[in-house]
């Protein structure tokens, strides 16, 4: 599996037949300005919760890309399914196989409402078991004993996806805890540095990760890791 990392959440994991993209969100992030929102070809969707910096761009990819499913917390796909939108429900707790793999829809510990103020059900997390690798991505959450259900749950995890950007998530500090509970010692961060809240002192958050013997992988906006590299 190819991970390509577009600044902030925004993630496309690339199997050998089918792209699956994780909270659309490039136009509005400084950061990934010199990328192209126009250019991601991708057959799924999977927002993790309703907040304009993991929808931002859905609408415009989706449009993009007319045979894209969006899987999403039930309120989330009923919200765009509403506006023509291929969509597929979960819940949390649940499991579904695709054609790609298997999801199971994780706790979250956040909030989640849309741009314009409706409800947007329950932030999520979400663990892809795929023939390509394991990979659990956190989605916006603080650090809850929730994450220990995974390892009991879930296949081993190749990858943990967690944010460290603090303010409205976990820090650097909790992400370890983190990666404690799921039972995984690569990390690959996100949710830092794309506006002031967030910002972070990238090398002593890997220099934290690295005293503990675990791996912190800070990618930059449109760079990618090879999961069995
Ligand atoms: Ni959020
Ligand atoms: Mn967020």
């Amino acid at each position: 599996m190819k991970i390509t990392y577009f600044g902030h959440s925004c993630l496309l994991l690339e199997l050998s037949e089918k792209k699956i993209l994780i909270d659309p969100f490039l136009s509005g992030n400084p950061l990934a300005k010199d990328l192209d929102v126009n250019s991601i070809a991708c057959d799924y969707i999977f927002p993790t919760h309703a907040h304009s910096d993991h929808i931002g761009d859905l609408e415009v990819v989706a449009r993009n890309n007319p045979g894209v499913t969006i899987v999403a917390i039930w309120e989330i796909s009923d919200y765009f399914s509403k506006k023509g939108f291929q969509c597929h429900p979960m819940n949390k707790g649940g499991w579904w196989t695709f054609d790609f793999g298997r999801v199971k829809m994780v706790q979250a510990v956040h909030s989640s409402s849309f741009p314009d103020g409706s409800y947007g059900g329950e932030p999520v997390g979400f663990v892809f078991d795929t023939p390509e690798g394991v990979v659990y991505v956190a989605g916006d959450t603080a650090l809850t004993y929730d994450m220990q259900l995974i390892p009991i749950t879930c296949p081993s995890l190749d990858l943990a996806i967690l944010p460290i950007g603090s303010n409205f998530t976990m820090d650097v500090h909790d992400a370890l805890i983190a990666s404690d509970f799921v039972q995984c010692n690569r990390v690959l961060g996100c949710h830092y540095d794309s506006f002031g809240f967030i910002k972070i002192d990238q090398q002593a958050a890997w220099t934290h990760f690295a005293e503990k013997g675990k791996e912190l992988i800070l990618l930059q906006p449109g760079e990618s890791l090879n999961l069995k590299d």
